[in-house]
């Protein structure tokens, strides 16, 4: 946990920011699998972990800002609770913690709504994704759920105070980061012809747990890269396969890492493999040297669209003028998704709260329409104390290709004979995660191999 004053602080700016009426912010709770008791592993909303700290389910916080009230509502165990699960720390002692003096049945906060209510003043709420608060939502505030209208104002004060990121949630995120490189170097010492995607998949998370991690987002362990979140994992890894590991550790803290490394499942890359993966990493590395305050992360996005164009002109995928073509979006055929997206809490930092406040702004909105924009996260300009991930790729779709040839897509730029040869490639991406510093950028965690040659050569030693 951080210090009382972290979690003081951060709700006396939420509430200086947002300037009157009353915050509710609703905790997650516990979801069954197949019966009540039987419940998937409990995560905390991360907007309640960033201003409460406390791992708990079923809670929620009012900050009443007309009158300078902080509450906590929640269950204290009862005895039937206690005889099953053991004394723990009361949700009284914890909220002492984190600076709260007040608790009160989870029970009252009906009531105290209702009072608000009737004092015609404004309750601030951010948009529920978990079904049971939804209806707790609801039924709370007398709304019908597809009624519920979220409060922009506290939505954008949160997104504004948590995309900056306090450098003691950069130790953390970089603990995070630490252990996923880890899982990432355990992938790369074990993936060899016969052995299989769930076998690594199941070792990494392992690793992870070991080390007090959960996962920040299902493992992508794959020797189908070419499918963006490829969750199958029961292929057997073959000689000539590339095999892509996008997995990231998740911390006690809450904090995520979101890493990618792709290699080839011999030891070496074939001739096609390194070409492509060279183009992917010039892609990543154009747009890591872009990364710095003030610059728009769309316009790096483009940027790595060109350097990715301009690789595949060469190796004769593509055709014609690079930046004709980029803004003809040719590229998509290949890199079909978005450079990145911000990182924290969230492995999507705040996705929940709605891209178009995390990633955009209302003077630049999100392109909801064009293929490959519409899947860019994050699209504004960067501020020192961001977090995100670059996360170039390149991604071969059969179905994509016969479509666009089909419709003679494209086909100023696109050399369909060349691409026919890829159609069992498979897929490629790279991914690290960068803080925005006050004139660049610094990587986070450690350093972890990226260059063919880095790779071939820790895999020679295995
Ligand atoms: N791991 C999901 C992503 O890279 O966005
Ligand atoms: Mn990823
Ligand atoms: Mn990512």
């Amino acid at each position: 946990m951080f210090t009382t004053q972290t979690y003081q602080r951060r709700r006396e700016a939420l509430k200086k920011e947002v300037k009157n009426g009353v915050i509710l912010l609703l905790g997650n709770i516990e979801n069954p699998i197949n019966f009540e008791h039987n419940t998937y592993p409990f995560r905390q909303d991360s907007t309640l972990l960033y201003y409460l700290g406390i791992q708990e389910p079923k809670l929620a916080v009012i900050l009443d800002i007309d009158e300078d009230k902080t509450i906590l509502f929640g269950d204290e165990l009862s005895m039937d609770e206690i005889i099953w699960m053991g004394r723990q720390e009361t949700l009284k002692e914890k909220s002492i913690k984190v600076g709260i003096e007040e608790t009160r049945p989870h029970a009252q906060l009906a009531t105290y709504l209702q009072k608000v209510e009737a004092s015609k003043r404004v309750v601030h709420y951010l948009p529920p994704y978990q079904s049971a608060n939804k209806i707790l939502l609801s039924n709370l505030l007398k709304i019908p759920i597809a009624q519920l209208l979220p409060s922009v104002t506290l939505i954008k004060a949160i997104v504004q105070q948590r995309s900056i990121k306090e450098e003691e949630e950069i130790v953390h995120i970089e603990e995070a980061i630490r252990v996923s490189n880890e899982m990432h170097l355990l992938a790369m010492r074990m993936a060899k012809p016969g052995i299989k995607e769930h076998e690594i998949a199941n070792a990494i998370q392992h690793l992870a747990a070991d080390q007090e991690c959960t996962m920040a987002y299902p493992p992508i362990v794959t020797i189908n890269g070419g499918i963006l979140h490829n969750h199958y994992r029961l292929h057997t890894l073959q000689s000539g396969d590339l095999f892509l590991n996008d997995s990231g550790a998740e911390n006690v803290m809450g904090y995520a890492g979101d890493i990618t490394r792709t290699f080839p499942v011999d030891k070496t890359f074939t001739p096609k493999q390194r070409d492509i993966y060279n183009v992917v990493l010039h892609a990543f590395t154009t747009a890591r040297e872009a990364l710095k305050p003030g610059i728009r992360f769309k316009d790096i996005h483009l940027h790595a669209c060109l350097a990715l164009t301009e690789g595949l002109i060469d190796l004769g995928l593509m055709k014609g003028n690079p930046k004709e073509a980029v803004n003809a979006h040719a590229h998509t055929l290949f890199f079909q998704c978005g450079l990145g997206h911000m990182m924290g809490l969230d492995v999507h930092d705040m996705e929940d709260l709605g891209e178009q406040y995390v990633g955009y702004t209302d003077a630049e909105p999100k392109d909801t329409k064009t293929f490959g924009l519409k899947s860019l996260r994050l699209g504004k300009e960067l501020q020192e104390g961001y977090v995100l991930t670059v996360e170039p790729g390149f991604y071969i779709i059969p179905e994509l290709i016969d479509m666009w040839r089909s419709q003679g897509k494209n086909s100023t730029f696109i050399n369909y004979d060349k691409v026919n040869e890829y159609r069992d490639f498979g897929g490629v991406r790279i991914e690290d995660n960068f803080l925005i510093t006050a004139n660049g950028y610094r990587l986070l965690g450690p350093e972890l191999i990226k260059t063919v040659e880095e790779i071939e050569n820790y895999r020679a030693n295995y």
